[in-house]
């Protein structure tokens, strides 16, 4: 039997490059290889008040757009949270053995809190949610970004502690990370990740963007005073605009460190940047084409999540089944 992947990705924002290079590309790298899940996390999405029509327009758009990446219907399960109960079931029980210092010391919650001056429960449990998502399936990969590592260890330590406290229950859950592209930064701040929430017009380039907007970008993107690509220079060259850039190219091309070393010591940053935006657009046309043909046909995505929703639900009810027994909730199956 193979192993199970499972992972998730937001319904909100316009996906980016980052979300591609941190692990959409993944995901559909990996299908073939694993029982793989991918699941559109909605119910963490109303973790922030979401505008209801737009929620649901989203939804649907992201499904094809992962469709459009190469998630292959006939090898994933391709579904959306909310549309199996058994997450939230399992996010009630996995609630009931966390204690509250884990949650308050994530570094989300903690920067999310600070931000605001009221902040919703679901902002301290979103966590708790994420473990369930992942344990409902017993996934034992979850290929995400570097940005998630530290909710893949809560989860870990959840299962770990429901296992000792109920008896072995849960399959324990690797972190997959890419090997290039990880944590792609703000193309406006280096020092910042790339995010969907952040709204600044030269922050991402979503993966709809246009050729035009795509160059637009990029060739603004903040860099340093250094004239050209340098490497491994007692000034600290290249910095980190530079790097990030490097990072978007290699990620995209499949270029070794060796081959884009040679490549790009001492090019303009302004050539640098062309040949950047250029790597991007042509990895982005064929996505865009697909997910413009997809969309067309809204009638299949519906029937991708619903099949998707019908291949995992007897694995979802499986293990609340099992949790309800560890734990001597009523249960008359
Ligand atoms: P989300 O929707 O923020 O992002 C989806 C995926 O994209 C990755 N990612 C990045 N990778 C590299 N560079 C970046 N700048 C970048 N920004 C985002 C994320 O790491 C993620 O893999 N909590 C999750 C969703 C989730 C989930 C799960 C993931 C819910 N349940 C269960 C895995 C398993 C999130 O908000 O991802």
């Amino acid at each position: 039997m193979k192993a199970r992947v499972l992972s998730g990705i937001q319904p909100t924002g316009s996906p980016h490059i980052g979300n591609y290079l941190g692990a959409l590309k993944n995901w559909a790298k990996i299908q073939y290889d694993y029982d793989s899940i991918y699941c559109i996390v909605d119910l963490h999405a109303v973790t922030v008040y979401q505008q209801p029509a737009e929620l649901r327009a989203k939804i649907e758009e992201l499904a094809g757009m992962l469709l459009a990446i190469g998630i292959d219907p006939l090898h994933s399960s391709l579904v959306v949270q909310s549309a199996i109960p058994q997450h939230a079931e399992l996010a009630w029980m996995l609630t009931c053995v966390t204690p509250l210092g884990w949650l308050e010391r994530m570094t989300q919650f903690k920067a999310k809190s600070q931000a605001q001056e009221t902040i919703g429960d679901g902002i301290l449990q979103y966590p708790v949610l994420m473990a369930a998502d992942i344990l409902l399936y017993q996934a034992a990969i979850v290929p995400v970004g570097d940005d998630q590592s530290q909710h893949l260890e809560l989860a870990r330590d959840i299962a770990q502690r429901f296992n000792s406290l109920y008896g072995e229950t849960f399959t324990m859950p690797a972190t997959h990370l890419p090997t290039v592209g990880a944590r792609i930064m703000g193309l406006d701040d280096p020092q910042k990740k790339m995010s969907k929430s952040e709204t600044g017009s030269g922050h991402a380039v979503s993966l709809l963007d246009p050729p035009a907007v795509i160059r637009k970008k990029i060739l603004r993107a903040t860099t340093d005073s250094n004239p050209a690509v340098e490497f491994d220079s007692p000034a600290g060259h290249p910095g980190p605009g530079v790097r990030n850039l490097l990072t978007i190219f290699q990620a995209f091309t499949g270029w070794s460190d060796d081959n884009t070393q040679a490549h790009f010591t001492g090019m303009r940053y302004g050539d640098l940047k062309k040949q950047v935006a250029e790597a991007v657009i042509s990895a982005l046309e064929p996505i865009q084409t697909r997910y413009q043909e997809i969309m067309a046909d809204r009638g299949f995505i519906a029937r991708v999540l619903a099949n998707g929703a019908e291949r995992i639900t007897p694995i979802a009810q499986d293990t609340v089944n099992k949790v309800k027994k560890a734990m001597g909730l009523y249960s008359d199956s």
